[in-house]
């Protein structure tokens, strides 16, 4: 993203059973020392639509774009042992069973790998995602510092990282999963790691979906690291937190 002020635009759709109603496209710019979320909801409060929250577009574009509005709802609740079976599914999905082969790929050893983390017993923690109350996906995150050799290798402690599957093909490549990176990052991560300065993300360097994803979220390539387990190596990508989102003030 260039420098402040940026210029910023929110597309706010209202559909009814789908279908768009209304779309409007509201114009701003994201000040000097205010985050993108924070302008986003200054200009949409500014136009009546106070209380929706937007979710970035693209970034990277000039004006950046976000949208709002929507009655597509999306949710991320914990995972239990009852989703590994749709785990095992997810993983295994054409679009996606490239990224994860070094992942369990039957139920059982579902069951042997992600235990600890179900129950609580292992720092990183497991989330389903639910498009419209329909389980489509998963997100884990984990404190950097929390794996010393992955630590060692990103070179940022204090960040949180994270990693994300939409497992049902058919809801990818429509702008679904710069959402939910967004607003995971926006509504879990900066909840639960109010601290945490940055949220990285790793993808396998040849992933040029999820780069761009995580540009399009506001997120910067840094280095390339070689990850244990991995053939190929990882890019380090970094979203400021203050920067994109803003901090979450303790009350
Ligand atoms: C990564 C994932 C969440 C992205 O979801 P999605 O709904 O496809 O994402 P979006 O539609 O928001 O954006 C995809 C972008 O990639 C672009 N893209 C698609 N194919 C591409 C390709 N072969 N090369 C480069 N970019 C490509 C799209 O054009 C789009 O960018 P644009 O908006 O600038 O046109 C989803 O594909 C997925 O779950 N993949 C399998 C798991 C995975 O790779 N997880 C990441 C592990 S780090």
């Amino acid at each position: 993203m260039p420098a402040h002020p940026l210029p910023l635009s929110v597309t706010f759709s209202t559909r009814h059973a789908g279908v768009s109603v209304e779309d409007v496209t509201l114009t701003g710019e994201v000040g000097a020392g205010e985050s993108v979320l924070a302008a986003a909801r200054r200009v949409l409060g500014g136009s009546g639509y106070a209380g929706h929250d937007p979710w970035a577009v693209d970034l990277t574009a000039d004006p950046v774009r976000l949208a709002a509005g929507d009655e597509v709802t999306l949710a991320y609740r914990p995972m239990t042992t009852a989703d590994l079976g749709d785990l095992v599914r997810w993983q295994r999905a054409p679009h996606a069973v490239r990224w994860f082969r070094g992942e369990s790929l039957d139920p059982a050893t579902a069951g042997e790998r992600y235990g600890p983390q179900l129950r609580g017993e292992a720092p990183t923690r497991m989330w389903v995602l639910e498009v419209a109350g329909r389980s489509v996906g998963y997100l884990q995150d984990y404190r950097v510092c929390d794996h010393d050799e992955y630590a060692a290798k990103v070179g940022d402690p204090e960040a949180v990282a994270f990693d994300y599957l939409i497992g049902d093909q058919s809801l990818v490549g429509g702008g679904l999963g710069t959402r939910v990176v967004w607003t995971f990052c926006r509504d879990v991560l900066r909840r639960d790691y109010p601290d945490a300065p940055r949220f990285v993300a790793s993808p396998d360097h040849r992933n040029a979906i999820s780069l761009r994803v995580l540009a399009k979220c506001g997120f910067t390539e840094g280095l390339w690291i070689d990850v244990p387990g991995q053939d190929h190596p990882e890019v380090v990508c970094t979203l400021d937190v203050a920067r994109v989102l803003g901090r979450v003030t303790r009350g």
